[in-house]
């Protein structure tokens, strides 16, 4: 159980604080709003500036504590591989998620977290995913008969709503339809609890109605009405699936103890959020650079026409990386936005890394985002080349050094259903469409607490000469 008085949590961080008896490594250790204010906005700028000045282990003062940022490859794979066991994500900069959440799998840690994770990892084996397959064709088939040549869209808001129907289809067997789900909108509700996120720190605190927080709270009790009915239905009907939701009804842990309502409906909660959220900014992102890149979408769509010829992609040839192009788009993509950009974690035992003393109890960040912009990792950081990973340079990349999915045994349990997700929806709106920018257009990016494109993404449709649509398989 975690104090849930932030007053009281902040009180105890900066006791811990002042008693860890080590100094912090070098950085921004004086209070400062500005900085703090700045973080919020742009804080991929300000962890390249520090480490150009510090290296690749500093600390930066954010609202009332110390946050250690630990950059590189050296420094990921410490956190999250050789010493994972030093951290723990739920006392991390982000345990406000656990006012949404719940104690679901991103949230806990140690022995509950692994054995959680075993329970779900079957739902994530490869024949699993692919049986996926037919309802993210069918979703997106239909979203994209929703657009029309010479019209805008926000590419963000659209994949969004696919992405929550995808999920709540492909994941929990729950219909998106059905009348309970339609009548409320899972996607804007989620939207609406995250955007805690998006407000200024000081605000985060405040726990009265009108407050962020209470919103937060407010549209988890909105998803949470749909969760539990769910549950409830299916024990009393006993219908089961293929659907995570149906493994977590009957799991059993070793001494055959069974999860109730509130663990399911943390899990399912948890998934909902990481199944479609990371997956919608990776599909905006992309499709801003290929509207950038004409030359590069024009590779996708030559090597589209030579191993599919207009009909859609099979699970098989979208999992074995035989479209080699898009797989190097996937890859140049994640690596210039992880959309999980920043891993938070707290110390347990202080320790050393690259010639500095870290506290015990301090707060440790890594992240992907400004590790994925290091130029001496990676040259031009700011350029988008998907040959950067041809596979023989992914072979050659440092260990730690691309960590869009974090590592070790807290490795992003969804990467495989998000890749094949992203790859299907791209392949699909690529065969039908090209996608451009306003010309005005310029990108900015919230982290909400993932990153995606600030205010929507704005995109015209064109259709593609020569386009057909690829036929959509039977409903399931
Ligand atoms: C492009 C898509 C995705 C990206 C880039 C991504 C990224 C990540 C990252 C970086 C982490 C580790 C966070 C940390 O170290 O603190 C993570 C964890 C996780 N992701 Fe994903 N994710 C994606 C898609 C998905 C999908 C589709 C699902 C669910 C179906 C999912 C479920 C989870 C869960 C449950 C965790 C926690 C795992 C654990 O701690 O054991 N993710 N993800």
């Amino acid at each position: 159980m975690l104090d849930s008085n932030p007053f009281s949590v902040m009180l105890q961080d900066l006791r811990d604080e002042r008693s860890s008896g080590v100094a912090f490594p070098p950085g921004e250790t004086r209070f400062s709003l500005s900085r703090t204010r700045r973080f919020a906005g742009e804080p991929l700028e300000m962890l390249l500036e520090a480490y150009e000045r510090y290296g690749p282990v500093f600390t930066l003062r954010l609202f009332h504590s110390n946050v250690v940022f630990m950059l590189g490859p050296e420094a990921n794979h410490h956190m999250l591989v050789s010493h994972a066991s030093n951290f723990r994500w739920r006392e991390g900069h982000f345990r406000d998620l656990i006012g949404l959440m719940g104690d679901g799998l991103l949230t806990i840690d140690g022995d509950f977290h692994r054995r959680s994770r075993m329970i779900m990892l079957p739902a994530f084996h490869r024949e699993n995913i692919a049986a996926s397959y037919d309802v993210i064709v069918q979703e997106a088939t239909h979203a994209l008969d929703t657009l029309a040549p010479g019209t805008e869209f926000d590419l963000y808001a659209w994949t969004r709503k696919l992405a929550m129907r995808v999920a709540m289809r492909a994941l929990f067997g729950l219909d998106p339809d059905g009348s309970r789900a339609r009548a409320i909108d899972a996607a804007g509700l989620f939207e609406e609890a995250l955007a805690f996120y998006a407000s200024d720190y000081f605000l985060r605190v405040l726990r009265m109605r009108g407050t962020p927080w209470w919103r937060m709270q407010q549209a988890a009790r909105e998803l949470d009405a749909l969760i539990y009915s769910e549950i409830a239905e299916r024990r009393a009907s006993g219908e089961r699936g293929q659907d995570i939701l149906s493994l977590l009804l009957d799991a059993q842990d070793e001494d055959g103890n069974t999860l109730n309502e509130v663990q399911i409906r943390d899990e399912v909660m948890t998934l909902l959020f990481a199944g479609h959220d990371t997956t919608t900014s990776t599909v905006s992102f992309m499709f801003y650079e290929l509207a950038r890149n004409p030359h590069v979408a024009e590779r996708l769509i030559a090597e589209q026409d030579a191993m599919l010829a207009g009909a859609a992609p099979t699970a098989a040839q979208l999992s074995s990386g035989e479209l080699s192009e898009l797989e190097m788009v996937l890859d140049e993509t994640l690596r210039k936005y992880p959309p999980a950009w920043v891993g938070p974690r707290r110390a347990i035992e202080s320790f050393e890394f690259a010639g500095h003393t870290i506290p015990a109890r301090a707060f440790v960040n890594y992240c992907s985002w400004a590790s994925h912009h290091l130029p001496d990792v990676f040259d031009d950081p700011e350029q988008f080349r998907p040959e950067r990973f041809t596979p023989e340079a992914k072979a050659a990349m440092p260990k730690g050094a691309y960590v869009p999915f974090g590592g070790g045994s807290r490795t992003c349990i969804g990467m495989r259903f998000g890749q094949l997700e992203v790859r299907t929806i791209a392949t699909l709106i690529l065969q039908r469409f090209t996608l451009s920018l306003p010309d005005d257009f310029q990108l900015a990016i919230r982290q909400m607490p993932t990153i995606s494109p600030k205010d929507g993404l704005p995109m015209r449709v064109h259709a593609r000469a020569g386009a057909r649509a690829a036929s959509v398989p039977a409903a399931a």
